[in-house]
């Protein structure tokens, strides 16, 4: 089988790559303070220069970036290069606020084609593969991330997009892909159509799906390879440091995304005081990115919760699966719970759908947490198998989880399918 070679950093030893990000973490900070205000200002007031950074050790000196220095300088006010010289423009809803923007060169943009297209073949491309993207297109950086990457790899691209589900499963039939692209949520939901349509989801021409953008499990991967008869891998990225494919997972490995080091460096720190902790320990993920132009980003906090583990397939480092990120952590009655943790628990109940939702209200000044999950197709969500595992559920999420949840058990469309990031948390209680 004729496959991609791999580009020669992919196989660098650390050494090697430990000095090319230390030139690059050099350039990357003298840019940034030398053409944003914005940098510039932060590194002051922190009484840092970028001479100061005389090892990879010493980027902890510098200070932090947030999603609310990108929000203070709205909209263009971080780029370290004139409007004029970006490329395009990509922007994040924000479910708060403004939304983030950020600004790529021309440059940026074959950078992130080069690493999408890296990704891609990571996942398993070969040449000649037909990739349908359904991540969206427009401002969010799914759909025209993957578009460019897959591009770029000289693989034939179907820029479907999101939405109209129907008509993804009739150009899936049509025009028999080799690979997908799509959140795991809306993977589920084209899964759910094949069915309706009366077609085995395993028939379809597809070999491999390359699914993120959303927080899910290593369960949910098992239930997504067994129902479409694929390869499921992640790719991991986020629209501050670049967009989709800061980190992907190998194939040959499925054990965790590997972060493209040589363009962005990570950290791990204590989500509460700032400190970095060593390889292997949980905390947020931070990055700092290594080449990019338009809009470096220095220590930017994810929220994302994660670890560093040690390189497999490539030298490069991986972290661990996201389990969640702040924003989406739920505290009820005292006890943190993620959705992930749910969604683990409730996969392992074949009369259960892995379509749920997770719904915060208040009973008296209590925290009430209600999990509507819907039931398998073919099991009726009164039925007394139903209830029996409803039932077991419950017991389970308190057991394992430690806080009490009410399951609510709803019958097929009962949840609402995403067509693209999954709504897990609805929170009534403001
Ligand atoms: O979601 C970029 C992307 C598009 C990644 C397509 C992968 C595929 P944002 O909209 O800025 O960018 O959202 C970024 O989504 O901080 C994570 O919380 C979450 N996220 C992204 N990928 C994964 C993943 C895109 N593989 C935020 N696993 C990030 C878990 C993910 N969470």
């Amino acid at each position: 089988m004729k496959s991609f070679p791999l580009e020669p950093i992919e196989k660098a030893s650390i050494d090697e790559l430990r000095s090319l990000q230390f030139k690059r973490l050099q350039s990357t900070l003298q840019h940034a303070y030398a053409n944003s205000p914005v940098y510039r200002a932060k590194f002051d007031e922190a009484g840092v220069r970028p001479d100061d950074c005389k090892s990879l050790a010493d980027l902890a000196k510098f200070p932090f970036t947030t999603k609310k220095d990108l929000r203070d300088s709205y909209p263009f006010g971080m780029f370290a290069v004139p409007r004029e010289q970006c490329a395009r423009i990509h922007a994040s809803s924000g479910t708060t606020g403004k939304p983030t923007v950020v600004g790529y060169t021309k440059n940026d943009i074959d950078t992130w084609a080069g690493l999408v297209a890296r990704s891609i073949r990571a996942s398993g491309a070969r040449p000649g593969d037909l990739v349908h993207v359904s991540y969206g297109y427009g401002l969010f950086t799914g759909g025209l991330g993957a578009h460019y990457g897959a591009e770029k790899l000289g693989l034939t691209v179907v820029p479907f997009g999101g939405g109209q589900t129907e008509r993804q499963v009739q150009l899936i039939n049509d025009f028999r892909p080799d690979i997908i692209m799509v959140t795991p949520s809306y993977m589920l939901a084209i899964a759910d159509e094949f069915e309706r349509q009366g077609l085995n989801p395993r028939d379809s021409s597809l070999r491999t799906g390359i699914f993120g953008a959303e927080p899910w499990t290593n369960d949910m991967r098992v239930k997504i390879e067994t129902r479409m008869g694929i390869d499921a891998v992640d790719i991991y990225g986020l629209s501050e440091v670049m967009g989709p494919g800061v980190a992907n997972e190998c194939v040959e490995t499925k054990d965790g995304p590997t972060i493209w080091e040589d363009h962005f460096y990570p950290e791990i720190i204590d989500p509460d005081t700032g400190e970095l902790l060593p390889d292997g320990e949980l905390g947020e993920l931070v990055f700092t990115s290594l080449t990019k132009e338009a809009l470096p980003i220095i220590r930017y906090r994810t929220r994302d919760l994660t670890r560093l583990l040690p390189g497999t397939a490539r030298t490069m480092r991986r972290m661990e699966k996201i389990t969640g990120r702040s924003d989406d952590m739920m505290i009820v009655r005292g006890v943190n719970v993620f959705p992930t943790q749910i969604e683990e628990l409730l996969l392992k109940f074949a009369e259960l759908a892995p379509h749920y939702q997770c719904i915060l209200s208040k009973e008296g000044p209590l925290d009430a947490l209600t999990v509507a999950v819907e039931t398998r197709h073919d099991v009726a969500h009164d039925s007394s198998e139903a209830l029996v595992a409803a039932e077991r559920l419950a017991y389970e999420i308190k057991t394992y989880i430690g806080t009490s949840a009410r399951i609510e058990l709803r019958a097929t469309g009962g949840v609402e399918r995403s067509m693209g990031k999954a709504k897990r948390v609805v929170d009534l209680r403001k």
